[in-house]
């Protein structure tokens, strides 16, 4: 699961179980990709609060599962004692040829510089091991991105570019940097995935689970005035009979050291 890099932990990991299953819902369709034998050893990247890692072991895998937030590894951990469950930053992997899989899930869109995880991710693998994953790419809710920035920017706040926390390539430049490091990329995807965001509140639910740092320096108060502009405006395109539809974009991809 998706992790901020280099700052305090902004997870609220029981209201990501709740509001933002779907997360985890959908990585199960991963899981199919990963196509997981009885005795590999997995490591899952960004594993949040251990749903898909739990789905892992309950296939006969040795799986241990990292993630950069402590709240979410805390919460993993008391769902799935029988786990390893570890806080770890993605772009300092300590890993050495010893696993059969890395399996990611949701996260490596937050993960920047994206090359130091790729390389740890290489180094971390077996010869032959693969490398699946998942996450945001190129254009992923952009519709919903452009609209907070420009209610920031009509608000008076100035949004610098570094404030974006979103690595969200295409394909062919994440196989570039899993080329650059090694991998073989036997499987590149760039896909829609409209997705449906839980309840009335579902967009502003999901910008203040995930969208905090596009809003820091600005009050609280002004915070709540541009979501609020932001659901007006996008009413018309993204919600559709009661329901918000965000347009996700994600990329797969697989590749083999
Ligand atoms: C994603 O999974 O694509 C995603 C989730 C939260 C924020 C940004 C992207």
């Amino acid at each position: 699961m998706e992790t901020f890099q280099g700052t305090k932990d902004h997870w609220d990991a029981s209201l990501y179980d709740v509001k933002h299953s779907f997360v985890s819902k959908y990585g199960n369709r991963l899981v199919e990709l990963l196509a997981p034998r009885a005795g590999e050893r997995i490591l899952d990247l960004g594993c949040g609060t251990g749903d898909l890692a739990h789905t892992l072991y309950e296939c006969g895998v040795e799986v241990v599962g990292i993630d950069n937030s402590e709240n979410m590894v805390k919460q993993a951990i008391s769902k799935y004692r029988h786990i390893p469950f570890m806080v770890q930053d993605a772009t300092n992997l300590a890993y050495h040829d010893e696993f059969d899989a890395v399996f990611s899930n949701a996260t490596l869109h937050w993960v920047q510089p994206p090359i130091e995880a790729v390389k740890g991710i290489y180094q971390s693998l077996k010869q032959g091991g693969r490398l699946v994953a998942e996450f945001g790419g190129k254009g992923n809710v952009q519709t919903i991105t452009d609209e907070i920035i420009q209610q920031i920017k009509s608000s008076g706040f100035e949004f610098k570019a570094g404030q974006f926390p979103w690595f969200y390539p295409s394909i062919a430049e994440y196989s570039k940097l899993m080329e650059e490091v090694g991998f073989r990329v036997t499987f590149a995807q760039h896909y829609d995935r409209p997705t449906q965001l839980d309840g009335e509140n579902g967009l502003r639910n999901w910008i203040n689970m995930f969208g905090g740092m596009l809003f820091d320096g600005i009050p609280e108060h002004t915070k709540d005035q541009i979501i609020e502009n932001v659901e007006i405006n996008l009413t018309e395109i993204l919600y559709q009979e009661g329901i918000w539809i965000a347009d996700y974009k994600r990329i797969r991809v697989v590749g083999i050291k």
